[in-house]
Order: C-alpha cells, then sequence, then structure tokens
C-alpha cells in the first residue's frame, strides 16, 4: 500500500545562546536530525523517546505547523510546509492534532458544542443544518452526551475535556491524527477509556495516526509500529509487537526494562540502569550518540554514525553491534 504521509531527511536546527563564563555565544540545536518515515492510511505508529529528544518538533513538522530546516514532507503526494497558504488550509484539513493539555486547547469562553462546530465553520464546509448533524454526530462518538452541549470546558471532567478535543480534531474527517500524549493528564483510568476510544475511532476511520507517548503499555495496545528516538534520530523502528519484545538497540532494551512489569519477579528481564544524564542536543557525541550512556559500546561505537539496517521484516536498527550480530546470525543460518 502507497504512503500517505512521507518524510525524508527531515531536520529541524533552532539558533540558541548559551553562556559560558559570562560569554554568551550562538550555537544550533539539531532537534530532530534527517528523519524519514512513512505512514498508510490505517497505520498507527507510536513515538517514543526520553523527554527533549525531538518527538513533538518532528509531529509538528509532519504537519506543517513549523518549517522543516531541510528535507521534505509529503500527504497524499502534495509537499507540506508551513506557509501558511490556502493549500496548507486544505491539507489542514487532513491532518489534525490531539495535544497532552485538554484546558488549554480548548478556548475557555466558548460552549463546547460551538468549539466543536467551529472548524466546520471556518472550513466553510457544509449547510448550517448539517454542519449542525456533524457536530452532534463526532460528540456522540466520542461519548458527550446533549446534556454537555452547552457547558465552558471548565465545567467538565479532564476525560470529558479530553474527549471534546478529540472530537473538534475528528469532525474535519482527518485522514491523519497526530497525538502528541493524548493522556499523559489524565488519571490512570480515564486514560484506559480515552485510548480505547481513540483506537476504536482509529479503527472505524481508517485513520493514520502518529502516537507520541511515554507510556510504552499503551504504545503496545494501540501501535501497529513503534519509532524510538534519540538525539533527534530514530534509532530502532518497527512492529510494535516485536520491537517491544525483542528490541534490538540497548536504548531501547533500556527503556523497556524501566516499564515496571506485573510479572516482574517471573521474568529474566533486569532493570537497565543508564549511565549518565542525556547528553545535551547542542553537543551530541561523535559517532553513535548514545554511545558514552551505552552498556555494550566498543570504540568504533565513537568513531562511526551507524546508520539504521534492517534487522528482520520491517525491523531497523542503528547500532554496530547489534545490527552485525544479527546480520551474522542470518548469514549463519544460510
Ligand atoms: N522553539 C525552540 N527553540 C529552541 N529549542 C527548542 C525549541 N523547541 C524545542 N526545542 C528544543 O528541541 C529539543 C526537542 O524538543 P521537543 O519538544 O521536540 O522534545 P520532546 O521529545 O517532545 O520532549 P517531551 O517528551 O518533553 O515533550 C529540546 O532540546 C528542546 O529544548
Ligand atoms: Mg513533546
Amino acid at each position: 500500500m502507497t504512503a500517505l504521509l512521507t518524510a525524508t531527511d527531515v531536520t529541524r536546527v533552532y539558533p540558541v545562546k548559551t553562556t559560558q563564563s559570562w560569554l554568551t555565544k550562538r550555537r544550533s540545536l539539531r532537534a530532530v536530525d534527517q528523519i524519514s518515515l512513512e505512514l498508510r492510511a490505517g497505520q498507527t505508529l507510536g513515538l517514543v523517546g526520553e523527554s527533549g529528544c525531538g518527538k513533538s518538533t518532528l509531529a509538528r513538522m509532519l504537519i506543517g505547523l513549523i518549517p522543516t530546516t531541510t528535507g521534505e514532507v509529503s500527504f497524499d503526494g502534495k509537499p507540506v510546509n508551513a506557509e501558511r497558504n490556502a493549500a496548507w488550509r486544505a491539507l489542514r484539513r487532513d491532518m489534525q492534532m490531539v495535544y497532552q493539555d485538554p484546558l488549554g486547547a480548548l478556548d475557555r469562553r466558548l460552549p463546547i458544542y460551538q468549539q466543536v462546530r467551529e472548524p466546520l465553520v471556518i472550513q466553510g464546509i457544509g449547510s448550517r443544518e448539517e454542519q449542525h448533524t456533524a457536530t452532534e454526530e463526532v460528540l456522540t462518538s466520542v461519548g458527550i452526551g446533549s446534556d454537555l452541549f452547552p457547558r465552558f470546558p471548565h465545567e467538565l471532567s479532564g476525560g470529558q475535556r479530553q474527549r471534546v478535543v478529540m472530537a473538534r480534531a475528528l469532525v474535519l474527517k482527518p485522514r491523519l491524527l497526530v497525538c502528541d500524549e493524548p493522556v499523559s493528564a489524565l488519571d490512570l483510568s480515564i486514560q484506559a477509556q480515552v485510548i480505547n476510544l481513540l483506537s476504536t475511532l482509529q479503527k472505524e476511520r481508517q485513520l493514520a495516526m502518529l502516537f507520541i507517548s511515554h507510556d510504552l503499555r499503551v504504545v503496545r495496545h494501540i501501535c501497529d509500529d513503534v519509532a524510538v528516538m534519540y538525539l533527534g534520530k530514530i534509532i530502532e523502528q518497527g512492529p510494535a509487537a516485536q520491537v517491544l519484545s525483542k528490541p534490538a538497540h540497548p536504548y531501547t532494551e533500556a527503556l523497556i526494562s524501566a516499564v515496571s512489569h506485573p510479572k516482574a519477579s517471573q521474568t529474566s528481564r533486569k532493570r537497565i540502569l543508564l549511565r549518565g544524564e542525556p547528553p545535551s542536543p547542542i553537543d551530541v557525541p561523535t559517532g553513535c550518540a548514545f554511545h558514552p550512556r551505552c552498556p555494550i559500546a566498543v570504540a568504533q561505537c565513537q568513531a562511526q554514525t551507524p546508520y539504521l539496517t534492517h534487522i528482520d521484516t520491517g525491523h531497523t536498527v542503528a547500532c554496530h553491534l547489534r545490527a552485525s550480530l544479527n546480520h551474522q546470525q542470518v548469514v549463519n543460518a544460510c
């Protein structure tokens, strides 16, 4: 199946100022570094990695909210760029985003019914009657009854607010939904409700979805594939079930080992503690950026940058040791 969204070598560099011994220097921060990925209709791709690794920056470039420094993004064969012109507005109809903070995403002064209807009014879609029907339908589909329609955001619970945000994103019938930590502000029981609802809507509507989360269990539950980011780069990508049960990259292993397992005492998996803090994206280490913290690093890792290499169907890893080990195994098996 052809890709709906394609990113090719997408990079985002921010000019930043650093201060050292009273001297202010202008430096470059590579928030996202030469990432390429594809997303098909109906596919859910999870994006995981430590705070500050570039997940939100990548997501924003993919839907044209911020420009790329270099590299291209295309949606349905058309270039996505951040210029606010008619072509951008038409594309934005098909690409919607759900953010972490539902209260921040909603207008405190407008009843929720009006806010969900607003995108249809702005885009001039349908008659008044059709707009009303579409608004009512989408609110009902996310479990918001008509008794709540006149309420203001602060008069709803956190879970209800996040469902209103989802309704607002879905009312234009987008083909791509980008969810940036959509449930991290909600308590656990509400999280499960919202995740299940999102999963159902995604399947019903054959939505392509980019799902950013720190919660690997949620990613495994909802995503077909997962991409693991470290300091602006994807270091492992593949089917979620495979990557999360048999990770190839030592960083992915460490992320997974940090998730408490209900049957921890019965599994042989030990918690892997990473050495040191994540390095600054202003001073990215040479070679493999993970090498200063990597428990298996060798001299080559400091000297040479590893690139994503196929180790199994649809499963790639950027690690000199794990990629060659796997390659070795394949050669031995032949
Ligand atoms: N406008 C900006 N100017 C300068 N640096 C920025 C800007 N926006 C983001 N950054 C930097 O880019 C890097 C990536 O930020 P980003 O928000 O994409 O991370 P993230 O993976 O989404 O983190 P989190 O999990 O905490 O949301 C960080 O080092 C951040 O400080
Ligand atoms: Mg973020």
